[in-house]
């Protein structure tokens, strides 16, 4: 079979925008779907950027060639050539006449190509090594790739550094019951966990550079299953000295602003593709509302959810609570006692905390954890020996209060939530590649 050649080719996407009719091209990729007969055979071709439909009739090929190409499997690689045609009835408006083809790496015909899309979620997730290349896939992943993009890109603008710290930690964030148990090796080093969050470690470094972030995972052994929970999830976290509950809510919503119309402007496409409906959100627009706690429990139980004063929010009830909103909301000031130990207690009602979370619309619910945190010692030290929590491995933490500590404020968003509201995926293993959970570490 004739080689075309490793020079640089085409890309789908090019020719889909309609510069090319009429020239020759050089394309590579993968079989999407294939239909021949005798004569003519309709392979479409699929790249990174776009499937295009392509025309290979018998007499312009030679007959390996033909033969090679007719009964070709879905989701073999191959190059091929040919004149670019405006053509009305093909998809996307164009079409490729091939007049050669190479076969780079034929499908095994034991075991043809099995997803379609539609054999149920384990099996996805038994084949997701292979399911990643389809459309679906393939769009959510350019929205999260534009998400990140999106966030640097934010945190430039606002003059924020970028610092990372450690996945192996000696304390809690978060609370004890969704922490993840390291054998770490170490006979003097008894506790060691991965990390929640890198929030602690951020009190420490915003002393220094006062306007910091992080883009990284963080591990939660969740024993939740639900539509929002990953084991190990993307955490993008800001820490802000001389910062309030307020400022940081600032930061919060600008942030989301910015994350949402880079979007619109950089894959509306995709998120067509994906069914997202754009006018929606269009919508989203600052400032966002702001309820105090008792208010959104009103406004929750007024919506049918299942919640008293003083619970946190579930999932379930913040599902009812946003379900017909089309705009994020915040929830401050939440109670003291259904709140991590280093939120600060508002000086004005100190049963409450200056803390807020930001829920996304269309029933996503949290995808913001934030506040301001305990300054001095004393008002540190209380809330840790009201929620039993031994001091003695935050003794570095409690040193921050020690030497000048200054108010301090900060967030985590979660981004893979974030990429699944702005996709409108129904659960939030749709927008990561390999997903992690409870029960699911493979492939
Ligand atoms: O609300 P969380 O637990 O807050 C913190 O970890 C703070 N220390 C952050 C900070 O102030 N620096 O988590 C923050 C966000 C949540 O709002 C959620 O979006 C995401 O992280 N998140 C998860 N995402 C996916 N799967 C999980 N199991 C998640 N747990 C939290
Ligand atoms: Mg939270």
């Amino acid at each position: 079979m004739r080689g075309l050649g490793w020079a640089p080719v085409h890309t789908i996407g090019e020719v889909l925008r309609g510069t090319l009719a009429g020239q020759h091209v050089q394309l590579r990729g993968w079989l999407h779907r294939n239909r021949a007969s005798g004569q003519i055979a309709f392979p479409q071709l699929r790249d990174s950027t776009g499937v295009i439909q392509c025309v290979a009739r018998r007499d312009s090929l030679s007959p390996e060639q033909f033969d090679a190409i007719a009964k070709l499997l879905p989701e073999s690689s191959l190059r091929l050539q040919g004149m670019v045609r405006a053509d009305p009835r093909a998809p996307g408006g164009f079409e490729v006449a091939v007049d050669g083809i190479e076969v780079v790496a034929a499908v095994d015909p034991a075991r043809p190509f099995p997803l379609r899309g539609d054999e149920g979620d384990e099996f996805l997730l038994d084949n997701r090594h292979l399911w990643l290349r389809s459309t679906s896939m393939t769009a959510a992943l350019k929205v999260r790739a534009q998400v990140f993009r999106a966030i640097d890109d934010f945190f430039a603008q606002e003059g924020y550094y970028e610092v990372q710290s450690p996945s192996f930690v000696s304390g809690a964030c978060e609370g004890g019951s969704t922490l993840f148990k390291v054998e770490y090796g170490d006979e003097e080093q008894k506790e060691v966990y991965l990390t929640q969050s890198w929030q602690l470690y951020a009190e420490a470094m915003v002393q220094g550079l006062e306007h910091i972030y992080t883009v990284a995972p963080s591990f939660r052994a969740e024993k939740s299953r639900t539509r929002r929970h990953l084991t190990e999830f993307w955490h993008c976290e800001a820490e802000a000295a001389w910062m309030g509950n307020d400022g940081i809510m600032e930061v919060e919503e600008r942030l989301i602003f910015h994350i949402v119309d880079w979007c619109l402007r950089t894959v509306a496409p995709e998120l067509t593709a994906l069914g997202r409906d754009l006018g929606t959100l269009r919508q989203v627009r600052l400032p966002f509302p702001r309820y105090r706690y008792e208010e959104a429990v009103e406004l929750a139980a007024s919506k049918g959810a299942e919640i008293s004063m003083g619970e946190d929010f579930t999932y379930a009830v913040e599902k009812i609570l946003t379900g017909d909103l089309t705009v994020p909301i915040f929830i401050t000031h939440f109670p003291t006692a259904i709140k991590p130990f280093y939120h600060r207690p508002d000086p004005a009602d100190p049963t409450h905390v200056l803390c807020n979370d930001l829920l996304a619309p269309s029933g996503y619910g949290e995808i913001v954890g934030a506040g301001e945190r305990c300054v001095t010692l004393e008002e540190l030290l209380a809330r840790m020996q009201k929620q039993g929590i031994d001091p003695a491995p935050y003794e570095w933490y409690l040193d921050l209060r020690r030497y000048g500590a200054v108010p301090h404020a900060g967030f985590g968003m979660g981004i893979d939530r974030v990429v699944a509201w702005i996709c409108g995926a129904d659960h939030i293993k749709n927008v990561v590649p390999f997903p992690r959970m409870m029960r699911r570490v493979y492939p």
